[in-house]
């Protein structure tokens, strides 16, 4: 049976695509789509739209004001609130609109904390407000807003007057001679466009029943050299221009073999946008669900001519980008992040979308998957390979051929008889399993979860009110509404123990296709005039579908464990707000090496906008990696968030031993460099859930003013320890790795091999050559025994790997705790700040209170950078007392390995080199 509803899904994939790559004819482009169209051909420098500064008022933190189209003569209601730190929002909807229009919800963290604002400034033609050290300044004809940092400008709001605001309308009446008659306040650009109302695509009619909704905005930002962010698009880092093409589109979809190098929407959208110069560093964070377009322009080609002389006029144009954002609905929703730093934009963001919980240890370890193991003897082999491989691994995946039939949160009886064992026999083994569940519900009377939605009315409706089917993985399906929260309680009980059979504690999720993928609706999708909790359009909450499905499913995995245990889930589809809950990945990639190389910039790109648990599956899903391909995906993959093999059921298997010795080998070393690196990277991801910082970071949130890196697409930071520049073309004999900062200093990981900042250089690079440098002044903790999985390494002993910088000093943090709970919250856990100065190496916790204890100690401490000379190391601490251990230096390197100290990494103690 698997294998005709396998054939029959082949069989839609072949629909959609009629060769390899994208098929475009697939999905809108911007001339397709009417709204699109219509905010695009708005002409710069001839806004219509006014702001009222007689009907100006200030309460407190919230200023407001009446916006008018001189056109038309619409009204809209102008609301300014300052927010705690350097943030101001700016909310514009009509003032008496004939029915409300969507609001986002869910996505903010809470209610932000507003500031106090007060006016600096009257004038006939604006008002200057400030807050803190951030100012607005707001000018009536045409409306326009100026914000501020100190006296710094860092963005302007309608700066090419390329506003626009569709207010809801009554639908003009048809005259007996067949032709339309507006009425007086509609005389505007939707008169005459015949997609106002409703619109084709392909076989596809969209009913649009209230017409013309479209909200835009443009937002110039002062002095930035590039715009990055607007996550998820397959493109460089560093958003290009749009000028002679589509703009970069936001709208959550299923795309079939994407193409690398272009602006088409994704699986997911978060419209946060980073604007990034020397000088000053700023963001906008446009909170809308609805599809968005986003055009571009001042990037790299201006770039290059706006900081050159103007020889015509002798003047010197300043950089700047332009971002026009597009919404098909919803409001003018605007939060402006004014740095200065990017490190604070990032922050900014964070607070009000908050940040990735601590995820459990496991999930920053190995992830093994594919589509799909076949039965739990062959889930039983592949983990027992990878003991006798000497692989570390620490979960197992199940696509969706586990099921009986598509019907999730079921097994295939035949299979799957016996999960909970199978998930015991993992578990024995330190290891985990991740099952998939999908959105969409087989319609099949026998399945419990089709029932209870069609009793409890839980369906997405069409537009005339019946329950809407698609077609996805099991045939026809429906698709629960997550918006309605009684939906959300409902899934949340499928994941208690009792009700989900054959689930474990160590089972956790994966949500896919949560876009939603339905692969006969209009671009693979759901139709935008099918009907959501509370009578919105999926047009209005599109991009949130997936979002408040996963929310779902995180309160499910909560539930289950009483609060006890830390959920793990990945999600395919994602929006603003999303990393709270869900790591992702990039979806359905190919094995091939522009798609490894693009990895990189995607994953920053997610980065920027907040999610830092990002990942692309090693080895790509499609088509079959060679063994040069797959080494160094593993290689790369080491190093990013998220680690997970994953592979279409078409693919040959790919297990690491199925290829030759070598490339065997390489992969065991990409996995136990990784595997060392755990208690860095789970650092780091203690510092995101309380700091907002990233995991993977562009080069220039660490190094702002160096343009050099502004660009770069190739390599990264791992925090701000370790700069990373995987190999990602074939035949590689070499990659030139610039290593940024004048003064710093940089240490290949491998061979301790010394570089010096602000150069490019070219390192020779073997098959076995993963390009990674410490940062001179950082200090690094490993744990060096690799096992079979990382909860087994709770207890192993630590090394610090020390890199001096040029004044011979050091600094590092090391987080520690049980690993899978949520005892970390309530202060259980060890925060080390680790200083290296003056020849002596010391720990002292950060945080000095709560209770955790370890077994784990100091092994070893590696020191780079060293001078010779030194004797001895004196070891001081409450537990050995004070004590002479052995040092061993090597000339060439100058490298001082302390062997076995042998402290306990809960005391504070100090190691002096004599
Ligand atoms: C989607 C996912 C892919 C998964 C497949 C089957 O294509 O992106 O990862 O293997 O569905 O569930």
């Amino acid at each position: 049976m698997w294998r005709r509803v396998l054939h029959l899904h082949l069989v839609f994939l072949i629909l959609l695509s009629s060769s390899l790559g994208v098929d475009r004819g697939n999905f809108k482009a911007c001339h397709q789509s009417s709204f699109c169209k219509r905010c695009r051909a708005v002409e710069p420098d001839k806004s219509v739209y006014v702001l009222h500064l007689n009907t100006l008022k200030i309460e407190d933190s919230v200023m407001s004001a009446e916006i008018q189209n001189t056109q038309n003569l619409v009204k809209f209601k102008f609301e300014l609130f300052s927010l705690s730190d350097a943030t101001f929002r700016m909310k514009i909807n009509e003032l008496s609109p004939l029915k409300p229009r969507y609001e986002v919800e869910h996505v903010l963290v809470g209610e932000p904390q507003l500031e106090r604002l007060e006016v600096k400034e009257r004038a006939a033609e604006y008002i200057i407000v400030s807050s803190g050290n951030i100012k607005a300044k707001i000018y009536g004809t045409p409306f326009r807003v100026d914000f501020y940092h100190g006296d710094s400008l860092a963005v302007t709001a309608n700066a090419k007057g390329l506003m626009k605001f569709e207010h809801i309308r009554i639908k003009p009446e048809s005259k007996d001679d067949g032709s339309e008659q507006p009425d007086n306040q509609v005389n505007d650009d939707t008169a005459s466009d015949p997609g106002a109302w409703e619109e084709n695509f392909k076989s596809h009619h969209d009913s649009k029943p209230n017409g013309p909704t479209a909200v835009a905005l443009d937002f110039t930002f002062a002095g930035a050299h590039y715009a990055y962010g607007i996550p998820l698009h397959a493109d460089s880092f560093a958003l290009k221009s749009t000028k002679n093409g589509d703009p970069y589109r936001l709208f959550n979809l299923d795309v079939f073999e994407y193409e690398l190098n272009n602006p088409m929407a994704l699986y997911g959208s978060i419209p946060m946008l980073v604007a990034h110069g020397p000088s000053i560093t700023s963001g906008v964070f446009w909170l809308n669900a609805a599809e968005t377009w986003v055009d571009i322009e001042g990037t790299h080609d201006q770039n290059v001519m706006s900081s050159i002389v103007n020889f015509v006029s002798g003047s010197v144009r300043t950089p700047e980008v332009n971002a026009h954002f597009m919404s098909e609905s919803g409001i003018i929703d605007v939060f402006f992040m004014l740095g200065p730093e990017p490190k604070n934009v990032v922050q900014q963001y964070a607070k009000l979308t908050g940040t990735t919980p601590l995820p459990p240890y496991f999930a920053i370890g190995y992830h093994q998957s594919r589509w799909n193991y076949n039965d739990q003897d062959d889930v039983r082999n592949v983990d027992a390979k990878f003991d006798e491989y000497n692989l570390p691994m620490d979960v197992m995946w199940l696509d969706i051929e586990h099921t009986d039939n598509k019907k999730y949160f079921t097994w295939d009886s035949r299979r799957f008889s016996q999960p909970a064992e199978m998930i015991n026999n993992l578990t024995a083994k330190g290891r985990k399993l991740v099952a998939i569940v999908d959105p969409h519900v087989k319609r099949d009377n026998s399945y419990f979860l089709h029932n209870d939605a069609e009793n409890n009315d839980f369906y997405i409706k069409n537009k005339d009110g019946k329950i809407y089917e698609g077609w996805c993985w099991p045939g026809s399906s429906s698709y629960p509404d997550f918006f309605n929260p009684a939906v959300r309680d409902y899934y949340k009980t499928r994941y208690l123990l009792e009700n989900y059979h054959g689930s474990t504690l160590d089972m956790h999720i994966w949500n896919d296709m949560n876009e939603p993928s339905v692969f006969n609706g209009p671009e693979v999708t759901i139709p935008k005039d099918v009907l959501h909790f509370g009578g919105w359009e999926n047009r209005d909450v599109h991009n949130q579908y997936g979002f408040m499905y996963t929310i779902a499913t995180y309160e499910g995995l909560m539930a289950r464990s009483n609060g006890k245990f830390r959920p793990f889930i990945l999600t395919r589809a994602f929006f603003a707000g999303s990393q709270r809950y869900t790591a992702m990945w990039t979806g359905d990639n190919t094995a091939d090496w522009g798609h490894l190389k693009i990895s990189i910039p995607m994953c920053l790109s997610v980065s920027v906008a907040g999610y830092p648990f990002c990942g692309a599956d090693v080895g790509g899903f499609f088509n079959n990696p060679n063994s040069e391909l797959i080494t160094r995906w593993y290689q790369a993959g080491a190093f990013q968030p998220f680690f997970r093999s994953h592979s279409h059921i078409d693919t040959k298997r790919r297990e690491p031993w199925l290829f030759d010795d070598a490339t065997l080998h390489h992969i065991r070393e990409a996995l136990n460099k990784r595997y060392a690196l755990l208690p860095y990277i789970y650092t780091l991801f203690f510092e995101h859930e309380i700091s907002g910082l990233p995991v993977m970071w562009p080069l220039w949130l660490e190094f702002p003013s160096e343009t050099a890196v502004f660009a770069v697409d190739d390599e990264y930071l791992l925090g701000d320890s370790l700069l990373v520049h995987p190999v990602t073309s074939p035949g590689a004999t070499e990659v030139t790795v610039y290593h940024p900062g004048v003064s710093e200093i940089w240490y290949d990981v491998d061979t301790y091999q010394k570089f010096e900042g602000g150069k490019h250089t070219k390192i020779p690079v073997t098959i076995d050559k993963i390009p990674v440098y410490q940062r001179g002044g950082k200090i690094i903790p490993k744990k060096e025994r690799i096992r079979r999985a990382s909860t087994l390494t709770l207890n192993d002993p630590f090394t610090l790997y020390v890199a001096l910088n040029q004044n011979k000093t050091a600094s590092g943090r090391l987080y520690m705790d049980d690993g899978e709970t949520f005892e970390y919250k309530k202060g259980a856990y060890l925060y080390l700040s680790l200083e290296f100065a003056g020849n002596k190496l010391t720990s002292r916790k950060i945080k000095k209170e709560g209770s955790f204890s370890t077994k784990s100690w100091l092994e070893r401490v590696v020191i780079m950078g060293i001078e010779s000379g030194i004797k001895s190391a004196v070891v001081e601490s409450k537990g050995t007392g004070k004590i002479t251990v052995n040092t061993i230096y090597d000339n060439n390197s100058n490298v001082l390995v302390v062997r076995k100290p042998s402290i306990n990494m809960a005391e504070e103690w100090s190691i002096l080199l004599q």
